[in-house]
C-alpha cells in the first residue's frame, strides 16, 4: 500500500496524537523576531505595511523615507507600537531610494545591527498625472521611472543581498498598482508604465531567487485613500464617484485594507507563494 497523503497524513506528521490539538494557523502567520524594512514608510500604505509587520510580531521594523526627520503620523505609529509592549520597534531610516548604492548600505547597516533581513516591501512612489501621454517630456517620465520602477529594484536589491548575506528565507513584497494591469483614467502613462515594470521585476527575481528560499511577489492596490490619492480627489469631487464605479464593491480602499495581505505574504503562510501579483483593489481588474 502507497503511504498516506493529504491533509491527514500531513496532521499525522504534525502532531503528536497523545496530546490535544490546538489550532495553529495564526501561528503560521507570526514575525515573531523577524526584521523588516519598508520604503515609503513615513506614511500612507508603507506605514500601514510597516505597522502590520510589528503587529504580527516582528522584532523591528525599518521606514525609509525622504524627509531627514520622521513626521507626526510617524511618530504617532511608533508612540503606538511602544504602547503594544511587543517589544517591536519601529525604526526611521531617511535615504532616497533612487540612490542605488546608499539603499544597498543602508540595508548592510540594518543587517550589521539586527543579524538579519526576513521582509523587504517597496511601498515608495511618486506619481504624476493630468497630462496627454502625447506630452510626457522624457524628465517626467524618467522621474516616475526613478522612483517606481528603478528605487523599487534598488530596494529589493538591498534587502536580497541581506537575505542572501545572511541566507536566511526571505519576503519582497513589491507594490505595484492596478495600474500595472489596467491603465488609469487620470492620464498617468509614465505611472502606468512603472508599475507594470515592477509586475515583470517580481517575476524575474522571484524565478532567479526561489533557489534561495527568497520568495518575491507584488501587490496591486486599487484606488486607496491616501496623500497620493488626496489631490486629485480634492480637485475634483466627481472623482470618488468616479473611482467608486469602478469596481464592484462600489467604493475605494482605507490603508487598512492592505494589511492582511502584506502580513500574509511576510509571513510563512505564504511559503508556497512567489512571482505572484495579489490584486487588492475592490474588484476593479475584473471589469
Ligand atoms: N494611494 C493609492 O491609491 C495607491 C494605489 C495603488 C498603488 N499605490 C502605491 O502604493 C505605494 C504607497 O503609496 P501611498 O498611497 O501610500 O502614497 P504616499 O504619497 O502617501 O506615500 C509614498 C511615500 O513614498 C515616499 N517617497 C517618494 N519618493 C521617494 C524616494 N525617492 N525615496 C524614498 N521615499 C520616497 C514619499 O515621501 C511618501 O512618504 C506607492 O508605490 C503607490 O504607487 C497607491
Amino acid at each position: 500500500m502507497s503511504a498516506p497523503i493529504g491533509v491527514a497524513a500531513a496532521l499525522a506528521a504534525r502532531f503528536d496524537s497523545s496530546v490535544t490539538p490546538r489550532p495553529q494557523l495564526w501561528d503560521q502567520f507570526k514575525l515573531t523576531d523577524r526584521v523588516g524594512l519598508v520604503t515609503g514608510g513615513n506614511r500612507g500604505l508603507g506605514l500601514e505595511m510597516a505597522l502590520a509587520l510589528l503587529e504580527a510580531g516582528a522584532r523591528a521594523v525599518y521606514c525609509v523615507d525622504l524627509p531627514s526627520e520622521p513626521g507626526e503620523e510617524w511618530k504617532a505609529v511608533r508612540d503606538y507600537v511602544e504602547a503594544m509592549g511587543t517589544g517591536g520597534r519601529l525604526e526611521y531610516v531617511s535615504q532616497d531610494v533612487t540612490k542605488q548604492e546608499a539603499m544597498w548600505a543602508a540595508a548592510q547597516s540594518i543587517g550589521d545591527k539586527e543579524g538579519r533581513m526576513d521582509v523587504g516591501i517597496a511601498a515608495a512612489g511618486i506619481v504624476i498625472a493630468g497630462k496627454s501621454g502625447l506630452d510626457f517630456t522624457a524628465h517626467e517620465f524618467q522621474s516616475v521611472l526613478d522612483v517606481n520602477a528603478s528605487g523599487v529594484m534598488f530596494t529589493a536589491q538591498a534587502v536580497g543581498r541581506q537575505m542572501d548575506r545572511f541566507g536566511t528565507p526571505g519576503s519582497i513584497i513589491l507594490i505595484s498598482s492596478i495600474a500595472g494591469t489596467v491603465a488609469l483614467d487620470i492620464k498617468s502613462l509614465p505611472y502606468d508604465t512603472s508599475k507594470s515594470a515592477v509586475l515583470q521585476m517580481a517575476r524575474s527575481l522571484a524565478c532567479e531567487l526561489g533557489p534561495k528560499r527568497i520568495r518575491v511577489n507584488t501587490v496591486s492596490p486599487g484606488f486607496v485613500h491616501t496623500e497620493m490619492s488626496r489631490p486629485t480627489i480634492q480637485s475634483d469631487p466627481a472623482t470618488l464617484v468616479r473611482w467608486s464605479a469602478q469596481n464592484p464593491l462600489g467604493r475605494i480602499a482605507t490603508p487598512d485594507e492592505l494589511r492582511g495581505v502584506v502580513a500574509w505574504l511576510a509571513s510563512d503562510a505564504s511559503s508556497f507563494c512567489t512571482g505572484s501579483n495579489i490584486f487588492v483593489d475592490g474588484g476593479h481588474h475584473s471589469w
